[in-house]
Protein backbone atom coordinates (compact mmCIF):
# COMPACT_ATOMS: atom_id res chain seq x y z
CA UNK A 1 0.00 0.00 0.00
CA UNK A 2 1.03 3.39 -1.39
CA UNK A 3 1.72 5.76 1.94
CA UNK A 4 -0.32 8.85 1.64
CA UNK A 5 2.69 10.91 2.64
CA UNK A 6 4.44 9.34 0.09
CA UNK A 7 2.02 10.68 -2.32
CA UNK A 8 1.73 13.89 -1.08
CA UNK A 9 5.39 14.88 -1.02
CA UNK A 10 5.19 13.48 -4.62
CA UNK A 11 2.73 15.84 -5.48
CA UNK A 12 4.62 19.02 -3.87
CA UNK A 13 7.79 18.20 -5.74
CA UNK A 14 5.70 18.01 -8.78
CA UNK A 15 7.14 14.61 -9.48
CA UNK A 16 3.49 12.96 -10.74
CA UNK A 17 3.43 15.13 -14.24
CA UNK A 18 1.57 12.82 -15.71
CA UNK A 19 -1.32 13.28 -13.55
CA UNK A 20 -1.16 16.45 -13.16
CA UNK A 21 -1.48 17.42 -17.31
CA UNK A 22 -4.13 14.43 -17.53
CA UNK A 23 -6.75 17.25 -16.86
CA UNK A 24 -8.56 18.48 -20.30
CA UNK A 25 -11.05 21.10 -20.66
CA UNK A 26 -13.78 18.78 -20.02
CA UNK A 27 -12.43 17.35 -17.10
CA UNK A 28 -11.60 20.52 -15.48
CA UNK A 29 -15.11 22.22 -15.94
CA UNK A 30 -16.56 19.07 -14.48
CA UNK A 31 -14.35 19.39 -11.49
CA UNK A 32 -15.30 22.29 -11.15
CA UNK A 33 -18.94 21.86 -11.10
CA UNK A 34 -19.69 22.57 -14.59
CA UNK A 35 -21.98 20.03 -16.48
CA UNK A 36 -19.81 20.50 -19.79
CA UNK A 37 -16.83 21.76 -21.77
CA UNK A 38 -18.14 21.04 -25.45
CA UNK A 39 -17.62 22.37 -28.87
CA UNK A 40 -19.47 22.58 -31.83
CA UNK A 41 -18.95 20.64 -35.04
CA UNK A 42 -20.24 19.99 -38.55
CA UNK A 43 -20.98 17.65 -41.04
CA UNK A 44 -18.47 18.14 -43.51
CA UNK A 45 -15.83 17.93 -40.65
CA UNK A 46 -16.76 14.72 -39.80
CA UNK A 47 -14.72 12.75 -42.57
CA UNK A 48 -11.41 14.44 -41.12
CA UNK A 49 -9.94 11.42 -39.40
CA UNK A 50 -7.26 13.61 -37.16
CA UNK A 51 -10.45 16.42 -36.48
CA UNK A 52 -12.17 13.05 -35.76
CA UNK A 53 -9.88 11.56 -32.87
CA UNK A 54 -9.68 15.16 -30.88
CA UNK A 55 -13.52 15.79 -31.49
CA UNK A 56 -14.38 12.75 -30.11
CA UNK A 57 -11.61 13.50 -27.12
CA UNK A 58 -13.83 13.32 -23.83
CA UNK A 59 -11.31 14.76 -21.54
CA UNK A 60 -11.62 18.16 -23.34
CA UNK A 61 -15.21 17.62 -24.61
CA UNK A 62 -18.48 15.98 -22.83
CA UNK A 63 -20.42 17.93 -25.25
CA UNK A 64 -21.31 18.23 -28.86
CA UNK A 65 -23.63 21.11 -30.67
CA UNK A 66 -24.36 20.29 -34.63
CA UNK A 67 -23.39 24.19 -36.38
CA UNK A 68 -25.89 23.25 -39.34
CA UNK A 69 -28.13 20.35 -39.40
CA UNK A 70 -30.26 20.62 -37.25
CA UNK A 71 -31.17 24.27 -38.34
CA UNK A 72 -34.81 24.24 -40.26
CA UNK A 73 -33.79 24.26 -43.74
CA UNK A 74 -31.78 21.06 -43.27
CA UNK A 75 -34.79 19.30 -41.06
CA UNK A 76 -37.79 20.63 -43.09
CA UNK A 77 -36.79 21.68 -46.45
CA UNK A 78 -40.45 21.71 -47.70
CA UNK A 79 -43.30 21.55 -45.59
CA UNK A 80 -44.13 18.64 -43.67
CA UNK A 81 -41.37 16.99 -45.57
CA UNK A 82 -38.51 16.04 -42.86
CA UNK A 83 -35.03 14.88 -42.77
CA UNK A 84 -33.29 13.90 -40.09
CA UNK A 85 -30.07 12.06 -41.62
CA UNK A 86 -27.32 14.96 -40.67
CA UNK A 87 -28.64 15.81 -37.47
CA UNK A 88 -28.74 12.01 -36.60
CA UNK A 89 -25.26 11.85 -37.41
CA UNK A 90 -24.04 14.20 -35.03
CA UNK A 91 -26.56 12.94 -32.43
CA UNK A 92 -25.51 9.41 -32.95
CA UNK A 93 -21.52 10.74 -32.84
CA UNK A 94 -22.64 11.97 -29.32
CA UNK A 95 -24.48 9.22 -28.49
CA UNK A 96 -21.31 6.67 -29.16
CA UNK A 97 -18.54 9.03 -27.33
CA UNK A 98 -20.76 9.74 -24.37
CA UNK A 99 -21.30 13.87 -24.78
CA UNK A 100 -24.19 15.54 -24.21
CA UNK A 101 -25.34 17.10 -27.26
CA UNK A 102 -27.15 20.92 -27.16
CA UNK A 103 -29.43 20.80 -29.98
CA UNK A 104 -29.58 23.81 -32.17
CA UNK A 105 -31.98 25.32 -33.12
CA UNK A 106 -35.84 25.79 -33.54
CA UNK A 107 -37.03 29.04 -34.88
CA UNK A 108 -34.48 31.49 -36.20
CA UNK A 109 -35.10 34.16 -39.14
CA UNK A 110 -31.56 32.64 -40.89
CA UNK A 111 -31.45 29.58 -42.83
CA UNK A 112 -34.79 29.52 -42.82
CA UNK A 113 -36.45 27.56 -46.32
CA UNK A 114 -37.92 29.82 -48.85
CA UNK A 115 -41.02 28.27 -48.24
CA UNK A 116 -41.19 29.70 -44.70
CA UNK A 117 -39.61 33.14 -45.24
CA UNK A 118 -41.19 33.60 -48.58
CA UNK A 119 -44.93 32.18 -48.17
CA UNK A 120 -47.88 34.05 -47.70
CA UNK A 121 -48.89 33.17 -44.12
CA UNK A 122 -51.70 34.54 -41.68
CA UNK A 123 -51.42 34.72 -37.67
CA UNK A 124 -53.10 30.64 -37.76
CA UNK A 125 -51.76 29.47 -40.30
CA UNK A 126 -47.52 30.29 -39.76
CA UNK A 127 -48.47 29.28 -35.99
CA UNK A 128 -49.74 25.65 -37.09
CA UNK A 129 -46.35 25.06 -39.19
CA UNK A 130 -44.52 26.99 -36.56
CA UNK A 131 -45.80 24.05 -33.93
CA UNK A 132 -45.88 21.12 -36.54
CA UNK A 133 -42.09 22.35 -37.48
CA UNK A 134 -41.33 22.07 -32.94
CA UNK A 135 -43.19 19.28 -32.65
CA UNK A 136 -41.58 16.83 -35.64
CA UNK A 137 -38.21 17.91 -34.81
CA UNK A 138 -38.29 17.73 -31.02
CA UNK A 139 -40.33 14.81 -30.59
CA UNK A 140 -37.61 13.12 -33.70
CA UNK A 141 -34.88 13.68 -31.09
CA UNK A 142 -36.49 13.16 -27.86
CA UNK A 143 -34.34 12.19 -25.24
CA UNK A 144 -31.26 12.56 -26.87
CA UNK A 145 -31.48 16.79 -26.03
CA UNK A 146 -29.87 17.73 -23.31
CA UNK A 147 -31.01 21.18 -24.13
CA UNK A 148 -32.76 23.03 -26.91
CA UNK A 149 -32.25 26.73 -28.46
CA UNK A 150 -35.94 26.74 -28.87
CA UNK A 151 -35.56 30.77 -30.49
CA UNK A 152 -32.44 31.92 -31.47
CA UNK A 153 -31.40 35.75 -31.84
CA UNK A 154 -34.91 37.09 -31.67
CA UNK A 155 -33.81 40.35 -30.84
CA UNK A 156 -32.04 43.55 -32.72
CA UNK A 157 -28.77 45.07 -30.73
CA UNK A 158 -30.85 48.27 -29.55
CA UNK A 159 -33.21 45.56 -28.14
CA UNK A 160 -36.09 45.92 -30.38
CA UNK A 161 -37.41 42.95 -31.80
CA UNK A 162 -36.33 41.55 -35.21
CA UNK A 163 -38.82 42.12 -37.72
CA UNK A 164 -38.63 38.54 -38.81
CA UNK A 165 -41.73 36.73 -40.83
CA UNK A 166 -42.31 35.44 -37.32
CA UNK A 167 -42.82 38.52 -35.75
CA UNK A 168 -44.82 39.96 -38.83
CA UNK A 169 -47.66 37.45 -38.48
CA UNK A 170 -47.50 36.33 -34.96
CA UNK A 171 -46.28 38.85 -33.29
CA UNK A 172 -43.79 38.58 -29.81
CA UNK A 173 -46.43 35.48 -29.24
CA UNK A 174 -44.18 33.44 -31.11
CA UNK A 175 -41.56 33.19 -28.47
CA UNK A 176 -43.71 31.65 -25.96
CA UNK A 177 -46.10 29.48 -28.63
CA UNK A 178 -42.35 27.86 -29.57
CA UNK A 179 -41.54 27.54 -25.77
CA UNK A 180 -44.78 25.66 -25.30
CA UNK A 181 -44.85 23.39 -28.10
CA UNK A 182 -40.67 22.52 -27.63
CA UNK A 183 -42.04 21.63 -23.76
CA UNK A 184 -45.09 19.49 -25.00
CA UNK A 185 -42.65 17.65 -27.84
CA UNK A 186 -39.95 16.49 -24.98
CA UNK A 187 -40.45 17.56 -21.55
CA UNK A 188 -36.74 16.46 -20.03
CA UNK A 189 -34.76 18.53 -22.86
CA UNK A 190 -33.87 22.66 -20.73
CA UNK A 191 -35.56 25.02 -23.27
CA UNK A 192 -32.81 27.88 -23.79
CA UNK A 193 -33.29 31.24 -25.52
CA UNK A 194 -29.89 31.94 -27.61
CA UNK A 195 -28.59 35.34 -28.65
CA UNK A 196 -25.35 37.40 -29.22
CA UNK A 197 -24.10 40.41 -27.61
CA UNK A 198 -26.35 39.65 -24.40
CA UNK A 199 -23.15 38.80 -22.71
CA UNK A 200 -22.89 42.32 -20.76
CA UNK A 201 -25.70 44.76 -19.46
CA UNK A 202 -27.36 47.22 -22.03
CA UNK A 203 -30.70 47.16 -24.06
CA UNK A 204 -30.05 44.06 -25.61
CA UNK A 205 -29.42 42.34 -22.51
CA UNK A 206 -32.29 43.76 -20.98
CA UNK A 207 -34.47 42.67 -23.77
CA UNK A 208 -33.31 39.17 -23.53
CA UNK A 209 -34.60 39.52 -19.78
CA UNK A 210 -37.61 40.42 -20.85
CA UNK A 211 -37.39 37.23 -23.34
CA UNK A 212 -37.67 35.10 -20.18
CA UNK A 213 -39.96 36.81 -17.99
CA UNK A 214 -42.61 36.91 -21.59
CA UNK A 215 -42.59 33.06 -21.89
CA UNK A 216 -42.43 32.85 -18.13
CA UNK A 217 -45.75 35.00 -18.31
CA UNK A 218 -47.41 32.69 -20.40
CA UNK A 219 -47.31 30.09 -18.37
CA UNK A 220 -44.64 28.32 -20.65
CA UNK A 221 -41.55 26.64 -19.92
CA UNK A 222 -38.23 27.96 -20.17
CA UNK A 223 -35.06 26.50 -18.63
CA UNK A 224 -31.88 28.80 -19.84
CA UNK A 225 -30.33 31.97 -21.67
CA UNK A 226 -27.84 30.96 -23.96
CA UNK A 227 -24.91 33.64 -24.37
CA UNK A 228 -23.48 33.10 -27.76
CA UNK A 229 -19.74 34.38 -26.76
CA UNK A 230 -18.45 35.35 -30.02
CA UNK A 231 -15.95 38.19 -29.13
CA UNK A 232 -13.26 40.12 -30.25
CA UNK A 233 -9.59 39.97 -28.76
CA UNK A 234 -9.34 42.99 -26.72
CA UNK A 235 -12.58 43.47 -26.49
CA UNK A 236 -13.71 41.08 -24.49
CA UNK A 237 -15.22 42.72 -21.21
CA UNK A 238 -13.83 41.72 -17.87
CA UNK A 239 -15.09 38.39 -15.70
CA UNK A 240 -16.48 40.59 -13.41
CA UNK A 241 -18.74 42.09 -16.09
CA UNK A 242 -19.69 39.05 -17.85
CA UNK A 243 -20.19 37.27 -14.46
CA UNK A 244 -22.66 40.11 -13.06
CA UNK A 245 -24.63 39.87 -16.51
CA UNK A 246 -24.49 35.89 -15.75
CA UNK A 247 -26.74 36.84 -12.43
CA UNK A 248 -29.21 39.07 -14.04
CA UNK A 249 -30.18 36.29 -16.19
CA UNK A 250 -29.82 33.30 -13.30
CA UNK A 251 -31.56 35.59 -10.97
CA UNK A 252 -34.69 35.24 -13.24
CA UNK A 253 -34.76 31.42 -11.92
CA UNK A 254 -33.05 29.83 -15.55
CA UNK A 255 -29.56 28.34 -16.22
CA UNK A 256 -26.84 30.15 -18.30
CA UNK A 257 -24.33 28.82 -20.72
CA UNK A 258 -21.69 30.08 -22.95
CA UNK A 259 -22.99 28.23 -26.24
CA UNK A 260 -20.95 29.63 -28.80
CA UNK A 261 -17.59 30.65 -27.50
CA UNK A 262 -15.03 32.25 -29.58
CA UNK A 263 -12.51 35.02 -29.30
CA UNK A 264 -11.24 36.28 -33.46
CA UNK A 265 -8.43 38.63 -33.77
CA UNK A 266 -7.42 40.77 -37.07
CA UNK A 267 -5.13 38.37 -39.10
CA UNK A 268 -2.25 37.81 -39.14
CA UNK A 269 -1.97 36.69 -35.44
CA UNK A 270 0.93 37.56 -33.28
CA UNK A 271 2.27 36.73 -30.14
CA UNK A 272 0.81 39.87 -28.27
CA UNK A 273 -2.84 39.12 -29.74
CA UNK A 274 -2.43 35.51 -28.98
CA UNK A 275 -1.84 36.13 -25.32
CA UNK A 276 -4.61 38.55 -25.33
CA UNK A 277 -6.47 35.99 -26.36
CA UNK A 278 -6.11 33.66 -23.71
CA UNK A 279 -7.10 36.59 -21.29
CA UNK A 280 -10.07 37.05 -23.18
CA UNK A 281 -11.12 33.14 -23.42
CA UNK A 282 -10.11 33.12 -19.80
CA UNK A 283 -12.35 36.10 -18.35
CA UNK A 284 -15.06 34.72 -20.23
CA UNK A 285 -14.40 30.71 -19.00
CA UNK A 286 -14.08 32.86 -15.66
CA UNK A 287 -16.95 34.27 -15.29
CA UNK A 288 -19.08 30.75 -16.03
CA UNK A 289 -16.85 28.84 -13.53
CA UNK A 290 -17.71 31.17 -10.52
CA UNK A 291 -21.09 31.71 -11.62
CA UNK A 292 -23.47 29.56 -9.15
CA UNK A 293 -26.27 28.64 -12.42
CA UNK A 294 -23.69 28.51 -15.08
CA UNK A 295 -23.89 24.92 -16.38
CA UNK A 296 -21.58 24.70 -19.25
CA UNK A 297 -19.32 26.13 -22.18
CA UNK A 298 -19.31 25.42 -25.98
CA UNK A 299 -16.35 26.64 -28.27
CA UNK A 300 -17.74 27.15 -31.69
CA UNK A 301 -15.62 24.73 -33.28
CA UNK A 302 -11.98 23.70 -31.64
CA UNK A 303 -9.98 24.01 -34.34
CA UNK A 304 -9.49 27.47 -36.97
CA UNK A 305 -9.57 24.66 -39.75
CA UNK A 306 -13.04 24.80 -39.21
CA UNK A 307 -14.07 28.05 -37.63
CA UNK A 308 -17.02 29.96 -39.46
CA UNK A 309 -14.93 33.57 -38.26
CA UNK A 310 -12.90 34.14 -41.55
CA UNK A 311 -16.10 33.59 -44.13
CA UNK A 312 -18.08 35.68 -41.80
CA UNK A 313 -15.88 38.47 -40.46
CA UNK A 314 -13.26 39.90 -43.46
CA UNK A 315 -10.03 40.22 -42.12
CA UNK A 316 -10.74 38.06 -38.83
CA UNK A 317 -9.50 34.45 -38.02
CA UNK A 318 -7.20 32.70 -35.47
CA UNK A 319 -10.54 32.67 -32.81
CA UNK A 320 -10.23 28.96 -31.41
CA UNK A 321 -8.08 27.79 -28.73
CA UNK A 322 -6.79 25.26 -31.37
CA UNK A 323 -4.49 26.37 -34.94
CA UNK A 324 -5.24 25.07 -37.91
CA UNK A 325 -3.21 22.77 -37.67
CA UNK A 326 -4.81 21.16 -34.51
CA UNK A 327 -2.00 22.59 -32.49
CA UNK A 328 -2.97 24.33 -29.03
CA UNK A 329 -2.60 27.63 -28.89
CA UNK A 330 -1.87 29.81 -25.39
CA UNK A 331 -5.83 30.01 -25.19
CA UNK A 332 -6.15 26.35 -24.23
CA UNK A 333 -4.14 26.68 -21.56
CA UNK A 334 -6.06 30.46 -20.13
CA UNK A 335 -9.01 28.35 -20.27
CA UNK A 336 -7.42 25.00 -18.47
CA UNK A 337 -5.94 27.67 -15.79
CA UNK A 338 -9.72 29.44 -15.55
CA UNK A 339 -11.07 26.09 -14.78
CA UNK A 340 -8.75 25.39 -12.25
CA UNK A 341 -7.39 22.33 -14.42
CA UNK A 342 -3.85 22.84 -15.06
CA UNK A 343 -2.92 23.75 -11.51
CA UNK A 344 -1.45 21.08 -9.97
CA UNK A 345 -2.61 22.62 -6.07
CA UNK A 346 -5.84 21.55 -7.39
CA UNK A 347 -4.84 18.14 -8.16
CA UNK A 348 -3.90 17.47 -4.81
CA UNK A 349 -6.84 18.84 -3.17
CA UNK A 350 -9.02 16.58 -5.54
CA UNK A 351 -6.63 13.59 -4.76
CA UNK A 352 -6.95 14.38 -0.94
CA UNK A 353 -10.71 14.43 -1.24
CA UNK A 354 -10.42 10.86 -2.53
CA UNK A 355 -8.36 9.34 0.18
CA UNK A 356 -10.46 10.69 2.20
CA UNK A 357 -13.72 9.71 0.91
CA UNK A 358 -12.20 6.34 0.52
CA UNK A 359 -11.44 6.12 4.10
CA UNK A 360 -7.70 5.62 3.90
C1 LIG B 1 -51.64 35.72 -33.20
O1 LIG B 1 -52.39 34.76 -32.48
C2 LIG B 1 -51.98 34.55 -31.14
C3 LIG B 1 -52.81 33.43 -30.56
O2 LIG B 1 -52.46 32.22 -31.17
C4 LIG B 1 -52.09 35.83 -30.35
O3 LIG B 1 -51.58 35.63 -29.05
C5 LIG B 1 -51.29 36.91 -31.04
O4 LIG B 1 -51.42 38.13 -30.36
C6 LIG B 1 -51.73 37.06 -32.49
N1 LIG B 1 -50.86 37.99 -33.15
C7 LIG B 1 -51.28 39.03 -33.84
C8 LIG B 1 -50.24 39.87 -34.50
O5 LIG B 1 -52.46 39.30 -33.95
Amino acid sequence: MVHLSSIATALAAGLLPQLANAAGLNTAATAKGLDYFGTATDNPELTDNTYMTQLKNTDDFGQLTPGNSMKWDATEPSQNSFSFEKGDAIADLAEANGQKLRCHNLVWYQQLPSWVSGGSWTNETLTEALKNHITKVVTHYKGKCYAWDVVNEALNDDGSYRENVFYQHIGEAYIPIAFEAAAAADSDAKLYYNDYSIEYGGDKANAAEKIVKLVQSYGAKIDGVGLQGHFTVGQTPSKKDLASTLKSYTALGVEVAYTEMDVRMETPSSSDKLSQQSTDYASLVGACAETEGCVGITIWDWTDKYSWVPDTFSGYGDACPWDENYKKKQAYNGILNALGGSSSARKSRKMRRNMITRGN
